[in-house]
């Protein structure tokens, strides 16, 4: 098959060995991630043997309306993700701009050797379903159960269930940071309203 020829891929179609023609310049695969992660960086709270941890997350989707379902990817490597796998449960807390340096150190010091609430300012505040703490600083925050972890062998793929929500009802229009790699995040813009079916 010349390499220009359509190949059909499962009920896919597929041009391959074909380039574009424009100003495009090939991306190297390990960058694609940084287009991607379109959701707010968030912080995201365990709770093991008594001990609260937190850790920062750029990795997570909505997967359902209502119940929110989220599904987040935790490292094998990071302290959190044990404490995920023993207790089912964890808050995501979503911090704005105003933390951003926060949850950058947040995410560059693992709860293994740090205390990382104490030592990064945070004040853990009582959640009313889960044993890890809701994160005072951050606007909202959503308690969280595991409820499927068919992926995390794979991918370390967790979906969570989020089973109460708060928000701080005095900040009206919080900004988000947006991870795009390496110690680079944009701020979120102004909002513009359009007609549409979505909701
Ligand atoms: C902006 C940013 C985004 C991150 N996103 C993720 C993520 O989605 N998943 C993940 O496993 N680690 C992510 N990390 C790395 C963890 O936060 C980091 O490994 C942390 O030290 C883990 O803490 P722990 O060992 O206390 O669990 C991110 C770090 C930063 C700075």
């Amino acid at each position: 098959m010349s390499p220009s020829t359509k190949s059909g891929v499962g009920n896919r179609t597929r041009v391959t060995g074909t380039r574009p023609s424009t100003s495009m310049r090939e991306l190297p695969l390990s960058e694609v991630y940084q287009f991607l992660e379109a959701g707010p960086v968030v912080l995201l709270t365990t709770s093991q043997s008594g001990r609260s941890n937190v850790m920062t997350m750029s990795w997570h989707t909505m997967v359902e309306f209502v119940p929110p379902l989220v599904a987040c990817v935790v490292s094998s490597e990071d302290h959190s993700f044990a404490a995920l796998v023993a207790e089912h449960e964890c808050v995501i807390a979503i911090p704005s701009v105003e933390l951003a340096p926060v949850v950058v150190k947040v995410g560059n010091t693992s709860g293994r050797t740090v205390e990382k609430f104490k030592k990064f300012g945070l004040t853990p505040r009582p959640a009313e379903l889960v044993a890890p703490p809701l994160i005072a600083e951050c606007f909202a925050n959503f308690e969280c159960r595991v409820v499927d972890t068919s992926l995390v062998d794979k991918y370390n793929l967790f979906v969570l269930e989020v089973v109460k929500a708060w928000t701080d009802p005095k900040r009206k229009r919080p900004k988000t940071i947006h991870h795009h790699g390496y110690g680079n995040f944009v701020v979120d813009g102004k909002t513009i309203t359009l007609k549409s079916k979505m909701p």
